[in-house]
């Protein structure tokens, strides 16, 4: 659908001449696959942003760890990650909507469920059940190569990535 204002935008390109490209504009307006693609782009720019923001965040906070800072029990120290974690899974969710694929289906998707369900265990021993510092700091570590396993396994669609 053109909403008023878009029509008028591109009214006006029409009448001031751009040459082929007001009526372009109007027929890419009018194709369904268009409106598909700009959905499928919102939900991957939320996905791979929100991913990266995610990982910052866990670095950050496995730093913090490592350091003892009392910066890790700040309110936004502990609120975001799950605002940017919620955010993630739901453009996840919307992706796979979008595309068709899904986990348990295709190999690339259920190998990231896998690992995703493995990093959280392993952040939830590194933040809050390991024992020792070093116990906390080698579940930190290997949450990251589970982050780096996931991410080759997103852009080679391939649950073995290095094979
Ligand atoms: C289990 C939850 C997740 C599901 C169901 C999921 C699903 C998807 C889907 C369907 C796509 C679109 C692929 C395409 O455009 O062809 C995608 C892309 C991507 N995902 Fe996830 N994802 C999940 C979690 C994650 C996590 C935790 C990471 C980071 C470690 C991640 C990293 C990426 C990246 C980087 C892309 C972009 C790949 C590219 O541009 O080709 N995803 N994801």
């Amino acid at each position: 659908m053109v909403t008023a204002a878009q029509y008028t935008v591109r009214r006006r390109g029409a009448s001031v001449g751009l040459r082929g490209g007001a009526p372009d504009a109007i027929m890419r307006a009018h194709d369904p696959r268009q409106g598909s693609e700009r959905v499928y782009l919102l939900w991957k720019y939320l996905h791979v942003g929100t991913v990266y923001l995610s990982l910052a965040g866990f670095v950050l906070r496995g730093i913090w760890m490592l350091l003892d800072s009392p910066l890790r029990q700040t309110k936004p120290a502990r609120i975001l990650p799950h605002v940017v974690d919620t955010l993630l899974l739901a453009a996840a969710i919307g992706l796979m909507l979008t595309i068709g694929q899904y986990p348990f289906v295709h190999g690339w998707l259920t190998a990231k469920v896998l690992a995703l369900v493995a990093y959280i265990g392993l952040g939830m021993v590194a933040f809050r059940f390991g024992r020792t510092r070093g116990v906390r700091g080698a579940a930190f570590f290997a949450a990251l190569v589970a982050f780096a396993y996931m991410l080759s396994v997103a852009y080679a669609h391939d649950p073995f990535p290095f094979a």
